[in-house]
């Protein structure tokens, strides 16, 4: 694929961040995931790419943009054909009530490279490249937390491991606590520290626990790009998701997917923040423009790019973020 893709991507993710980070702790989660929506759905669709939207907003009945199996791009012959997965504003709660966490976050794949997840649960393991045949699903909390220090070359005190805060977790936060890690417990929204974990330095060591499908995959693509450690599997609730799941090509319930089982090729990934986090900051606004914070990456090189980006909005014809 085009190597140039990846900064179009960015434009991507920062028009989404921008138009959402207006509705930073206003309290409407709904309006700000519109803002986003179609924000990435304007600058998707200004891209020299066939593109087919394969994790979205939703199915085509329910969401009016960025639905699954929407085709978008430029509309020019013999464009790069990809598949498209999106998640406009990730944390729509936590933008809304102007926490820590939420990103506009965008992967990019060849045609048929992604896992075709429905709107369900995951479980998810995620670390750094250490974690590569050292961590496992398989194993308990616990012991994840005690191989993944002993491949690092550290303490379990020295680990920092992000799970969501909710119930269905208490189990294993008390056996990593008895582990010895430490634990960052967050509202919503791990994507963001998910990838953080696989990047040194980050703060974050490993993200896991029971979360979004869709965020999973768009997880994968960035774990990919980055070297890192992944497993997911999908979580059932009901007899409905697995007729879904079956209709969209999923036949092993139980399969513990890699990261490169989920995004397979050569993939992109780019993630702008719309609050400050872990792995990046969020939209900074000034008079007649604002500063962008941005994670842009490919699988086949491996190059992680972090951009500070300065947007004057005055030069920007179209754009939405200095109407508000
Ligand atoms: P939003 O849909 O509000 O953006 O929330 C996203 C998210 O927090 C994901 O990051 C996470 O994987 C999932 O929702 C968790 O789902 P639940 O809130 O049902 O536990």
């Amino acid at each position: 694929m085009d190597r140039n893709l990846a900064l179009e991507l960015a434009r991507v993710t920062e028009a989404a961040a921008l138009d959402s980070g207006r509705w930073v702790g206003k309290g409407n989660k709904v309006a700000a995931d519109a803002a986003a929506t179609e924000a990435m759905r304007r600058t998707l669709d200004e891209m020299d790419i066939n593109g087919i939207v394969v994790i979205g907003e939703g199915e085509m009945d329910e969401a009016p943009m960025l639905y699954i199996g929407e085709e978008l791009g430029a509309g020019i012959e013999d464009s790069t054909k990809v598949d498209i997965a999106v998640d406009p504003l990730e944390g729509t709660t936590i933008c809304s009530k102007g926490v820590n966490g939420a990103i506009a976050t965008i992967a990019m794949a060849p045609r048929g490279g992604f896992l075709h997840a429905p709107d369900m649960y995951m479980d998810k393991l995620v670390t750094g490249p250490d974690g590569i045949g050292a961590c496992d699903m398989q194993k308990s909390p616990g012991e994840n937390v005690k191989a993944l220090a002993k491949a690092k070359g550290c303490q379990p005190q020295d680990l920092m491991v992000v799970l969501l805060d909710r119930p269905r977790h208490d189990k294993a936060i008390a056996e990593i606590r008895k582990a010895g890690a430490r634990i960052q417990l967050i509202s919503d929204g791990d994507v963001a520290p998910a990838v953080a974990s696989a990047i040194e330095g980050s703060g974050v060591d490993m993200m896991m626990g029971i979360g979004g499908a869709p965020e999973g995959v768009l997880t994968a693509a960035a774990i990919k790009c980055l070297g890192g450690f992944m497993q997911g599997r999908l979580v059932f609730m009901s007899e409905e998701e697995r007729t879904r799941s079956r209709d969209m090509g999923i036949t092993d319930f139980d399969k513990i997917y890699t990261a490169e089982e989920m995004a397979k090729g050569d993939v992109f990934f780019a993630a702008t923040g719309v609050t400050n986090g872990d792995l990046v900051r969020g939209v900074r606004y000034f008079a007649g423009g604002a500063k962008t914070h941005t994670v842009v990456m490919r699988s086949k090189t491996r190059t992680v790019r972090f951009l500070e980006t300065i947007h004057y909005f005055d030069h920007k014809p179209g754009f939405n973020a200095k109407k508000k």
